[in-house]
């Protein structure tokens, strides 16, 4: 590899040394005066590890917020939603959040530790070029050339406890990527990058410490390379993040968007589909509701009875349209259009079974049942619509079987009282589902 970083020059050992004597710093103050006054000792080559916290003090990124617990929180929150552009996770009260710097931490990375009982700090506008400016202000002072990392302390996922990470960079390759190079056994090392930066950011943190006293300090040793990079490479795109949301909000968005996913499907793929995924779409359409705690529908998963089905419908459809007055000739070009079902994937149809349907003696109550029925019958089919688009497969319902229900009975060898509800194509979709928007209600809704 060309691009050797910081980590591979450090051949020997690596020292921490703190920079001690600064003074509590407020907005306005000279920091890398103070640094350099500090630690006239630094070399070319130190790595000058600095707290964010005193880059905010100096660039006048303290708020002021009400001393009363209560009140202070909730400006703080306030401030919290206002620097963060995107709301990762809630846990408890802390919300986690990706700020505009593209970090993901707790609470856009506002603190109230190390300010005063009046304050609250907000993160540094630009760590990167608060880390170059620095960089380049001792480079004038002591005449140096030191890299700059900016530190703010952060949970991790999956791991306990906190650690510092760098969230500005001047001065160094921030990102080692081992791609390309091969262990002393012979492994290729394909995914291994190592975040240097973050790796000086805990070990600084290590004499630096939490209570205020030494926020900045000196890694010796590493040779950085300057290759550009900033502490901003770090932060993983959006996209390319497989947590880009917490379980509770993406099991959350999931039901918010299950309905909208479904659409009508009406080009496939030629892979095959799970028999099973369709079974569990058929279990979860049966939960819906049902008049007088009936189980009226049934899914017909037509699969060796499905040429005889589509032949017979086919010859029905035919007679039909011949006895409109249809001539041969266009029948035979309007049936050639209607293969869908005989080219899906698999086809189900769903069937309505009025068991259980009450009796009533006048025709206005008699129709109210039916009624009923036969909306059950449309909640079910529409469960298992969005059942299987849950599991990312398309469908489209379609009526052709309610023009034609003996000819289906009969092909399929079902009972006379099943009346077909539509057949529903199902097949993995040429087109990703994506979850729609709602409709504006419109005349779809109204408040009486
Ligand atoms: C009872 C019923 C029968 C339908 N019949 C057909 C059909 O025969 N052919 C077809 O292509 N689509 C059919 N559809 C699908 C509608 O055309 C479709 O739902 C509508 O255009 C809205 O599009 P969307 O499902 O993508 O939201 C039917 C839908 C329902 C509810």
């Amino acid at each position: 590899m060309t691009d050797l970083s910081a980590r591979d020059h450090a051949a020997g050992s690596v020292t921490l040394l703190p920079v001690n004597g600064l003074p509590e710093f407020r907005p306005g103050d000279d920091l890398a005066g103070a640094i350099a006054s500090a630690a006239p000792w630094l070399r070319d080559g130190d790595v000058v590890v600095v707290t964010s916290k005193v880059m905010s003090k100096v660039e006048g990124r303290l708020v002021a917020v009400p001393t009363d617990p209560d009140e202070r929180d909730s400006v703080r929150r306030e401030w919290v939603r206002a620097e963060a552009v995107r709301v990762v996770a809630q846990v408890g009260r802390t919300l986690i959040t990706e700020n505009k710097l593209g970090i993901v931490q707790a609470a856009s990375g506002i603190d109230a530790s190390n300010v005063n009982g009046d304050e609250i700090a907000l993160l540094p506008v630009d760590p990167d070029g608060s880390a170059a400016a620095l960089r380049s202000a001792l480079r004038g002072l002591l005449g140096v050339d030191v890299a700059v990392v900016v530190t703010d302390t952060m949970g991790r996922a999956w791991r306990v406890g906190q650690t510092d990470a760098a969230i500005g960079a001047a001065g160094l390759t921030v990102l080692h990527r081992y791609a390309g190079s091969v262990d002393r056994q012979g492994n290729a090392l394909v995914v291994t990058e190592v975040a240097v930066a973050d790796e000086i950011a805990a070990a600084a943190d290590l004499v630096k410490g939490k209570l205020g006293a030494v926020p900045v300090a000196v890694v010796r040793g590493l040779a950085p390379v300057d290759d550009g990079s900033t502490a901003r490479d770090l932060a993983r795109p959006v996209e390319e993040d497989l947590f880009r949301l917490g379980t509770a909000e993406s099991i959350a968005q999931g039901r918010r968007e299950a309905v909208l996913l479904r659409r009508s499907v009406r080009a496939f793929t030629a892979e095959p589909v799970d028999a099973e995924a369709i079974r569990h779409a058929a279990g979860v359409a049966l939960t819906a509701p049902a008049p007088h705690h009936t189980q009226p529908v049934r899914f017909v998963h037509v699969r060796a009875m499905r040429k005889a089905l589509i032949d017979a419908m086919r010859a029905q459809w035919e007679e039909d349209l011949l006895g409109d007055g249809m001539s041969a000739q266009a029948v035979a070009r309007r049936v050639a259009r209607g293969d869908f079902l005989r080219d899906a994937p698999e086809i189900v149809v769903p069937f309505l079974v009025r068991a259980g349907a009450h009796a009533y003696p006048d025709e206005r109550r008699s129709r109210a049942e039916r009624t009923m029925f036969t909306i059950a019958g449309g909640a079910a089919v529409q469960g298992f619509l969005v059942a299987l688009a849950a599991e990312g497969l398309g469908s489209c319902w379609v009526s052709s079987t309610m023009f034609c229900p003996d000819v289906v009975r009969s092909a399929l060898e079902l009972p006379s009282s099943w009346e077909p509800l539509g057949a529903v194509a199902v097949g993995r979709p040429v087109e990703r589902l994506e979850p729609r928007t709602p409709r504006g209600s419109g005349e779809g809704f109204l408040v009486r």
